[in-house]
């Protein structure tokens, strides 16, 4: 083994080392979308800044997948982050595994470019097939999609059948099942149909339960792994909090999704189903932060890896607030109908998907590195522990920033827009002439830029954390071996 501190792959199981090149691609599309993210705030300053070369439109989309995609990456490297340790056993296909990393790496690869070089293409079916299908988030052209249901199927295969050669814990079981939801759902969104409320209403299968019910419960298992990893806290106690969770999170986000189906075309029932069911989504996000909070205060804090024990509980915060309270804000009709396609949208959009799950990448990374070194000293008096601090604190800022500058500005639109000025064509720029939503756009900017420090730093963090370090990592104590199944 090699010497504390230093980057060895040996460090590391065979998962594992799948893991940290996921994790790898996934921080260099978090600088893409870091990247696109300001081009296109800045466009909302200097309208005429790179048009015709790279459009808003083009800059939103990449951000914004670019964010999807990095989240995926994040997730599958998590999981076979942990899979050996859970299940027991050596991940079952581990070459085809690799195999598909590189697949799927290089299909993003193309994709991107064809976003950035040939961006749009004549309405014909052959643009879909080759260029971008036009629904957001998952624009991804038709062949790159069967290339990612191909990519997950071989992932989940992965997954599922090392558990089933090990053992089944209780997080490897809930795990497995919502990997099947997860994965089925992407199909949703590939159908094509002319008829725009029914490809809307399809399309929400993916991104509402994607991001409401399936990745929640996603995140669910991670941060409940990495609980017991961090602070050895008892698996019964974590599990029992799991499955609670999980029922409480289906329970409430599969029929949440109404609150998407107001506008679209939809029969006029999903008013009532869509307000009532995702005023509890809430709930569960509230157990979760009383589940991390309560774990961490047992524990009084002393763990294996402080930033990676920071980073969760920024995650359990974070999802409650950008999920839970901001969601919440706008989820009955009655105040959605005015603030509907507002900056209040965007300001939830952006602290939930950063609280929730950009998150809990981050401290899997931090886990990953810090074995990658040889399980090196992390906990407190940290050499050179001052990065990681400050990282999480201007990442920290710079998002509550921009969240609290679209609020602002949606609020406004709401107010000017939609009730004064009843949602007509003149309405939408009395709504955007306003000084609050102006002003609003330059705050967004320079929070953006305080974001772009904060992740700068904590790019320059993860290549860097334990090197000075020769401490071995604190130990916690593991009360109790995973139960076999
Ligand atoms: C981590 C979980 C969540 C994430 C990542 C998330 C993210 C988003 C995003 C990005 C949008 C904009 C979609 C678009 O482009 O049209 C959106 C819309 C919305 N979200 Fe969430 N959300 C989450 C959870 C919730 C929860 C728990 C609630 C309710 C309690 C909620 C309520 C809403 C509503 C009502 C809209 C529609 C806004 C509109 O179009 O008027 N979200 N969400
Ligand atoms: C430098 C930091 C960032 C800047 C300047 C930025 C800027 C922007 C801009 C200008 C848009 C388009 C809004 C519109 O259509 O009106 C956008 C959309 C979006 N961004 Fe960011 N962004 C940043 C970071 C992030 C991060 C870290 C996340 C999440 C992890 C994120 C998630 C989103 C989402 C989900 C949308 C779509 C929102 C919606 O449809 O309502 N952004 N961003
Ligand atoms: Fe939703």
């Amino acid at each position: 083994m090699a010497a504390l501190g230093i980057l060895d792959s040996a460090n590391l199981n065979g998962g594992q080392k799948l893991a940290v090149k996921y994790f790898t691609v996934a921080i260099a599309l978090f600088a893409a979308q870091v990247l696109f993210g300001l081009l296109a705030g800045l466009q909302y300053l200097y309208p005429d800044f790179l048009y015709g070369v790279l459009d808003f439109s083009v800059n939103r989309m990449l951000h914004i997948n670019a964010m999807v995609v990095w989240l995926l990456f994040g997730f599958i490297g998590a999981v076979y982050w942990l899979l050996e340790d859970e299940s027991g056993v050596p991940v079952v296909g581990l070459a085809l595994g690799n195999l598909i990393f590189w697949v799927f790496t290089l299909a993003v690869v193309a994709v991107v470019l064809v976003y950035l070089l040939v961006q749009v293409g004549p309405g014909e079916l052959k643009s879909i097939w080759l260029i971008n299908e036009g629904r957001e988030y998952i624009e991804a052209p038709r062949w790159a999609d069967i290339g990612i249901v191909v990519c997950v199927l071989v992932f989940f295969y992965n997954v599922a059948a090392t558990f089933m050669k090990g053992r089944f814990t209780g997080i490897g079981g809930v795990l497995v099942l919502d990997l099947v939801a997860l994965a089925g759902l992407y199909t949703a969104g590939m159908w094509y149909t002319p008829n725009i409320s029914m490809d809307q209403h399809w399309w929400w299968w993916v991104i509402h339960l994607w991001v409401e019910a399936t990745w929640e419960v996603l995140v669910g298992c991670l941060l409940a792994y990495g609980l017991i990893k961090t602070m050895g806290v008892r698996r019964k106690i974590v599990e029992t909090w799991l499955y609670i969770e999980v029922a409480l999170l289906f329970g409430s986000g599969i029929l949440g999704l109404g609150h998407h189906y107001f506008w679209i075309g939809t029969p006029e029932y999903w008013l009532a189903i869509g307000g009532f069911f995702s005023a509890l989504e809430p709930i569960p996000l509230v157990a979760m932060v009383v589940h991390a909070v309560f774990d961490a205060g047992h524990h009084k804090l002393k763990s294996t890896n402080n930033p990676a024990l920071a980073w969760m509980i920024a995650q359990a915060f974070g999802n409650f607030f950008g999920a839970g309270v901001w969601g919440f804000m706008h989820t009955l009709p009655q105040i959605n109908l005015y603030t509907h396609g507002t900056q209040w949208t965007a300001s939830h959009g952006h602290l939930a998907f950063f609280g929730a799950y950009a998150t809990i990448v981050i401290a899997f990374v931090y886990l990953a590195v810090q074995k990658w070194r040889g399980n090196v000293w992390m906990s407190g008096e940290l050499v050179g522990g001052w990065k990681w601090k400050w990282a999480l604190f201007l990442l920290h800022v710079g998002m509550l920033g921009m969240t609290m500058a679209l609020l602002v500005a949606g609020y406004e639109q709401s107010q000017i827009e939609r009730a004064i000025e009843g949602s007509g064509w003149m309405g939408y720029f009395a709504g955007q002439a306003h000084p609050w939503f102006q002003q609003g756009m330059v705050w967004r900017m320079i929070s953006g830029w305080t974001f772009a420090a904060g992740f700068v730093l904590l790019a320059w963090d993860l290549m860097t954390i334990g090197k000075r370090e020769s401490r071995p990592a604190r130990s916690v104590e593991m009360r109790e071996a995973p139960a076999m199944a």
